[in-house]
């Protein structure tokens, strides 16, 4: 089922979400329905404060990078202490994260499946490393670069109801006012 994408000046955006204590049925279909949303809408990953629901559960996909000129290192990652493509663990799906990203910043357009029309450079570190509780109980610990480092960062930021446009730097920031003032009115 197909879940509509809360946007810029809804609340929800803006609150801490709270641990997901339970996995119940509840939070399998909440999952299975916010993997449908993201590939409908073509992101690479949704937050569950995205379709309304404050709570720390988030579904990334990155996809095949079939540019000749990517490097396939970013395609790996240590995964449970084994290097492995990280397109073995997708879709990720994944409550409760905690992360820790690391190393040196680098610039990066980002854009946001609740922030439309908007894509902006984004300054964070390149690497991360991740406890991914699975809901089936499971862990996955990774250490990753890439496409799915940033993505890992941009997705936990809305469990905390940051978004990508607060970390723009502030002349990014005043490029943005006026179309984000804009967003909030549309809501
Ligand atoms: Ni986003």
């Amino acid at each position: 089922m197909l879940l509509s994408i809360t946007q810029y000046g809804n609340p929800v955006l803006r609150a801490v979400s709270a641990p997901v204590e339970h996995v119940d049925e509840a939070i399998h279909a909440l999952a299975a329905n916010m993997i449908e949303t993201m590939y409908a809408a073509n992101g690479v990953g949704l937050a569950a404060p995205q379709v309304g629901e404050n709570i720390r559960l988030v579904v990334i996909d990155i996809p095949e990078d079939e540019d000749e000129e990517a490097n396939p290192e970013e395609q790996m990652a240590t995964i449970n202490g084994e290097l492995r493509n990280i397109r073995e663990i997708m879709p990720l799906v994944f409550i409760n994260p905690v992360i820790e990203p690391y190393g040196n910043q680098s610039l990066c357009t980002e854009g946001c499946l609740s922030v439309r029309n908007i894509r902006a450079n984004v300054a964070r570190p390149e690497r991360v490393k991740a406890t991914l509780p699975q809901l089936d109980g499971s862990v996955i610990e990774i250490d990753c670069g890439g496409l799915l480092a940033r993505c890992l960062q941009h997705e936990c930021d809305h469990l905390e109801g940051f978004l990508f446009t607060d970390r723009t730097s502030s002349a990014v920031k005043l490029t943005l006012a006026k179309k984000l003032k804009r967003l909030a009115k549309e809501g």
